[in-house]
């Protein structure tokens, strides 16, 4: 539900609009300068805004170069991430599993957040918890840049070309819904170690994902990305847990927003997963429509898991 089957590649270029630790399609620079301007999260992308991004179909989609992502990163994406974040905090009532919240309430605390989105979870935590520092980080420029908390700031960064952060500089990092963004060997070669590289000792690191086991289940999903923490050797109380979201009417107000959520994360991925999947687009609409009619017939349900350890 989070975003879909890590088999689909497309390498891109791009840069953004702040600091921009991108490569752009025909730049020799990794560290551009960047613009501040409004943020395109409203959609209202300038012609040189246009540089971020290809259009495919009437959906615009990143363009950065080396990212694997397919998902588009339009006004409806936004719509749909945001909707999905609201199911989830339902679904397991928290933001996050990792036993912080004091800490967070004490202050003080420094909260990164990798492939953050429009943003959703980090100005949340960033208006419930005034005197902790947030960064949320994005290969696009897709976060608030001028309506946001004091303590809430976002960076335009590719993780997969390292994280411009220091060793040890944060006390939890978090990143939510990024099994289609990687590849198996980025997950165990980079991503977990820049995770792990910018956490502090005794801080914690929380990965939360999504099982797409109708159309294909990606790397990171158990117990892949759990033996991908105990691999690292630097991580204790590693914990996992795991709640289902039902989708459909047959689960009242929770499955029909996670149905909503689910028809708009099929009609997101149609141009690349009718491709992957060989099928017209007039094959795909049908096959979303049986599909669709197909969840409350079954009672079918979206496995979601969260995994969270502490650094040593
Ligand atoms: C499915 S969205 C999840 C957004 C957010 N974590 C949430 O829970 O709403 C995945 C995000 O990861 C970003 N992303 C993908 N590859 C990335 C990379 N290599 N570096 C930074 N961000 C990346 C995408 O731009 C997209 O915004």
């Amino acid at each position: 539900m989070g975003n879909g089957p890590s088999k689909i590649k497309f390498h891109h270029n791009g840069k953004s609009r702040k600091k921009c630790y991108n490569t752009r399609r025909k730049s020799s620079s990794s560290l551009s300068s960047c613009s501040s301007s409004t943020a395109s999260r409203q959609n209202s992308a300038t012609s040189s805004d246009n540089d971020f991004y290809r259009f495919s179909y009437g959906r615009r989609y990143q363009n950065v170069e080396n990212v694997n992502y397919f998902m588009p990163n339009d006004e409806d994406e936004m719509a749909r991430l945001q909707l999905l974040h609201y199911l989830v905090k339902l679904n397991w009532n928290s933001d996050f599993s990792s036993p912080i919240t004091e800490r967070l309430k004490f202050g003080n605390f420094k909260v990164l957040d990798c492939g953050c989105g429009p943003g959703t979870w980090v100005m949340e935590l960033g208006s419930e918890y005034p005197n902790s520092h947030f960064i949320g980080i994005d290969c696009c420029p897709i976060f608030p840049t001028s309506i946001k908390p004091a303590n809430v700031e976002f960076q335009c960064t590719n993780l997969l070309n390292s994280l411009p952060f220091d060793d040890d500089t944060f006390d939890f990092v978090h990143m939510r819904f990024m099994v289609g963004s990687f590849t198996s060997e980025q997950w165990e070669s980079i991503v977990i170690p820049e995770l792990m590289r910018v956490c502090k000792p005794g801080g914690f690191l929380e990965c939360m994902e999504s099982d797409m086991k109708w159309v294909n289940s990606g790397p990171a999903t158990d117990p892949y990305l759990q033996e991908y923490l105990r691999r690292t050797d630097r991580l204790v109380n590693i914990n996992h847990a795991h709640r289902n979201i039902p989708i459909g009417g047959w689960a009242g107000k929770l499955g029909e927003s996670a149905f909503q959520v689910a028809q708009q994360t099929f009609e997101a991925s149609k141009i690349h997963l009718s491709e992957f999947l060989e099928i017209s687009h007039d094959e795909y609409d049908e096959l979303i429509r049986i599909a669709c009619r197909e969840f409350d017939q079954f009672q079918t349900m979206v496995p979601t898991f969260r995994f969270w350890a502490q650094k040593i």
